[in-house]
């Protein structure tokens, strides 16, 4: 799926720039769940962010929404430092930059009927009245492909996609400009994920939505991103288009990552991603290593991937990776 150049040109909706974010662990250490990740999401595209568990997908995507306050480097809305504007300017930019979490049930209060909680983000940013907040939900709900009496019921009574469908609508009622799916199908059946990700591409065309997709499952970021983002122990590995990056990465661990998907990948490209494979746990982001954080688990490390933190290099057109020996071929031992 490409993106219009128009679009293209146009002022990302978010920028990330050398967002870091530690957490101070009461014994006195410091998880470096992200290090220093910069890329620009922009508007009408979705990004898709891929990773093993614990690469920093979540708190990427937390800081993107100003769940969590970034220990250095900069988020920009629209082209603004979020940390340089007023509250009230903030909150009002804010409200168009929303998440979606993984468990949909969670995310809704076991005590409140389902038109109750999507009508809770507008009453927490205090629009409309009581009359026109119940015509919202009521339109959201329909919008997410719920009929109207699911309002009066609670979210025990409902399937996970249903609940699921809730916090889109509830999402969509402050009508955001950009939202963050943070493993948005992966508790749900699998009858069920191609019709919200249907939904989810459907809402896109229809309210101009851009999204960042934050995913396992490779062939999920295939099907619905237009470019993709690979981190790896809280830094970014390789960013470019879908297509080149998931049939043709230049990243070994990107490769080593497609190895364990047996689809969509070409024949060829599966036997060669074969040969690799993951071994041994992601190290702790309480001491990464050193140089290159992938060395420990990359086929093709040698003594300067200790020393040295790969450049960010554009080895194909918007297609960069962090890596010494990749070529615009592929990782250094496909080239
Ligand atoms: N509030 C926190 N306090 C301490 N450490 C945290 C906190 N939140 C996340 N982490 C740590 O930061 C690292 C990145 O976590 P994150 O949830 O962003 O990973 P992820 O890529 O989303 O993983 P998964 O695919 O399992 O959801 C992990 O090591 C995690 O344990
Ligand atoms: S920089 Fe070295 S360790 Fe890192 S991915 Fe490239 S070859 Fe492997
Ligand atoms: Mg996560």
């Amino acid at each position: 799926m490409a993106v219009p150049e128009q679009q293209m040109q146009q002022e990302p909706v978010v920028v990330a720039d050398g967002l870091t974010i530690h957490f101070d662990l009461r014994g006195g250490d410091t998880v470096k769940a992200v290090d220093g990740v910069s890329f620009q999401i922009r508007p009408g595209e979705t990004f898709g962010i891929i990773g093993e568990s614990g690469s920093g997908k979540t708190t990427v995507g937390r800081a993107l929404v100003g769940l969590l306050k970034p220990t250095g480097g900069r988020i920009l809305y629209a082209g603004q430092d979020v940390s340089a504007l007023s509250s009230s300017q903030y909150r009002q930019l804010r409200r168009n930059y929303q998440i979606i979490f993984q468990d949909p049930h969670a995310a809704l209060n076991p005590r409140m009927t389902i038109l109750q909680s999507v009508q809770e983000p507008m009453e927490i940013m205090r629009d409309g009245n009581p009359a026109s907040r119940r015509q919202t939900a009521r339109d959201a709900l329909e919008r997410a492909g719920l009929p109207p009496e699911i309002g009066a019921r609670y979210p025990h009574e409902l399937s996970g996609g249903q609940k699921q469908r809730v916090n889109i609508a509830r999402a969509l009622t402050v009508n955001p400009r950009f939202i963050v799916c943070d493993e948005v199908v992966a508790a749900l059946d699998v009858s069920v994920r191609g019709a919200i990700l249907n939904l989810f591409a459907d809402l896109q065309k229809e309210f101009g939505l851009t999204y960042a997709f934050i995913t396992h499952d490779i062939s999920v970021v295939a099907h619905i991103s237009n470019r993709v983002g690979v981190m790896y122990l809280g830094r970014l590995m390789e960013l470019g288009p879908t297509g080149p990056v998931t049939e043709q990465p230049l990243h070994p661990y990107t490769r080593a990552l497609l190895s364990a998907e047996p689809l969509p990948l070409p024949s060829e490209m599966r036997d060669q991603a074969r040969r690799i494979r993951l071994t041994g746990e992601i190290p702790s982001p309480v001491s990464p290593p050193s140089g290159c954080r992938f060395r420990t688990r990359c086929p093709s490390a040698q003594a300067v991937c200790a020393e040295h933190v790969p450049e960010w290099r554009e080895l194909r057109p918007d297609h960069w990776v962090a890596c010494h020996f990749s070529t615009e071929e592929g990782p250094p031992d496909a080239s």
